[in-house]
């Protein structure tokens, strides 16, 4: 009966041990893409992205905007948007691409 008794209570150990590490990867892997990205993290992104551009102020403008909304911003000075859908998706009034 006791070999029983130690059986189940190494059982629901294990078995608890398996929730926690669950919870854990879940809570992590449900961290990064949170709404708002951490400060001074689309100034940075968007002043690679925007390096280029002609409109400066105007890239950095929609650039904001749009690292604000997705909380990414694709990698190099254009192109490269499959890293980022959500910014690659948005639209301004005319139905254009919104974000550099
Ligand atoms: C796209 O991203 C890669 C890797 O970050 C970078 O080396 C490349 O220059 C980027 N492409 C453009 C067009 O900027």
């Amino acid at each position: 009966m006791k070999v029983l008794v130690a059986s189940l209570l190494l059982v629901s150990l294990v078995l608890s041990s398996c929730f926690v590490e669950e919870a854990v990867a879940t809570a992590a892997a449900a961290s990064p893409p949170s709404p708002m990205p951490p400060p001074g993290f689309c100034e940075s992104k968007c002043a690679v992205r925007c390096s280029k551009a002609g409109r400066q102020d105007r890239c950095l403008k929609y650039c904001g905007i749009c690292c604000r909304e997705c909380s990414c911003v694709p990698s190099g000075t254009y192109g490269n948007k499959s890293e980022c859908p959500c910014y690659a998706n948005l639209k301004n009034s005319k139905d254009q691409p919104k974000c550099p």
